[in-house]
């Protein structure tokens, strides 16, 4: 009976991680190592947290699932493009180690540099960004990072890491449909209409096709995935 019962729940949480899609496979594996203090079986990032949280309002809960999984249209985030990740555990290792301490520290996508010189957009009336990125353990906010807008373009976004609800993530927030520039602007270009130029990472419709291509640094363009602009 026990068998059957295990295999049923074996069952039911494949279900239930299918709907949410794979982990970013560069993410840290859980291990039982990891998990026995926070996280799951499926990642050692909270939920549940040091402390047993599991709330979203909890800050070191917060928005660790939607960037894991992805959302419906942003592609995964690595946890190190976040914080760093101790790789094995121990006294004077972790959690009590040298850099313990919810220690963000921003790195590969977040950092992502735009309207580089030499690029073939290249606006030289225009600053290159440079994103550099904080967190603020007191408001909780993430502000300048490449992912939430801190491009060429965007809107430079400042999201609260513990509101997970539709309300940071919407179409628009991170950049205009389209963004308010001179490549864009005043051409009569609607959501239904980036796919001209921006497919197959959007469709006709607006509906993003690959979320694997949007929010990784790479600008999809007439067909191509161009690493530097
Ligand atoms: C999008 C950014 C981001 C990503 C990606 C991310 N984290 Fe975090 N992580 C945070 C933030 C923000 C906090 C909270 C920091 C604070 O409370 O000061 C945090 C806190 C934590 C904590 C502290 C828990 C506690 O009890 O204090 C752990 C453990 C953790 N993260 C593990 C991970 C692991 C493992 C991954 C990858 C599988 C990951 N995180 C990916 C941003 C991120
Ligand atoms: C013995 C319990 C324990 C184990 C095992 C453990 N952690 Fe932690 N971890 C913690 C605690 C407690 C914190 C919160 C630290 C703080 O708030 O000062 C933490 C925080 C973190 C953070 C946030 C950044 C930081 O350094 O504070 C990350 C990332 C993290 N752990 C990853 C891991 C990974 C990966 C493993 C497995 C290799 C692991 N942890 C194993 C207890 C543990
Ligand atoms: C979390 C921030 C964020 C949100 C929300 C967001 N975008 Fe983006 N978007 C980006 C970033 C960052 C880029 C720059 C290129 C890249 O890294 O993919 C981008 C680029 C694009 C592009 C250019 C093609 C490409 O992917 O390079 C299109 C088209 C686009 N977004 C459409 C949308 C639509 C439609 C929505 C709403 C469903 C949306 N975006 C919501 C961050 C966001
Ligand atoms: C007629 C072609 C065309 C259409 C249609 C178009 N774009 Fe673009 N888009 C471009 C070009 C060219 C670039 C690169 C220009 C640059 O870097 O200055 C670009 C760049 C971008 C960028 C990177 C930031 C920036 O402003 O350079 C985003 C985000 C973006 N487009 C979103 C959109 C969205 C969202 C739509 C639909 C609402 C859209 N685009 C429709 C041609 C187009």
């Amino acid at each position: 009976m026990k068998t059957h019962i295990g295999i049923v729940l074996a069952i039911a949480a494949g279900l239930a991680f299918a709907s949410c899609s794979k982990l970013q496979s560069d993410n840290v594996l859980a291990t039982t190592n990891c998990t026995s203090c926070h996280g799951s079986a499926a990642s050692p990032a909270p939920p549940p947290d040091a402390a047993g949280n599991t709330s979203t309002s909890t800050p070191a809960v917060g928005a660790h699932l939607v960037h894991l999984y992805g959302s419906a249209f942003a592609s995964k985030v690595a946890c190190s493009s976040c914080h760093i990740v101790p790789q094995s555990v121990g006294p004077g290792i972790h959690p009590d180690g040298p850099g313990s301490g919810n220690l963000i520290m921003f790195s590969g996508v977040a950092l992502t540099q735009t309207n580089m010189p030499g690029t073939r957009f290249y606006d030289s009336t225009l600053a290159t960004v440079v994103p550099q990125p904080t967190f603020s353990t007191q408001t909780l906010t993430c502000k300048n990072t490449y992912c939430h807008g801190n491009f060429k373009g965007g809107n430079n976004f400042t999201p609260t890491w513990t509101v997970v609800n539709t309300s940071q993530d919407s179409c628009g927030s991170c950049h205009g449909l389209p963004p308010n520039d001179a490549t864009h602007r005043g051409k009569g270009i609607t959501v239904q209409t980036c796919y001209y130029c921006h497919s197959p990472m959007i469709g006709p419709d607006g509906t993003i096709l690959d979320d694997s291509m949007h929010v990784t640094g790479n600008l999809v363009l007439y067909g191509r995935s161009i690493s530097a602009w």
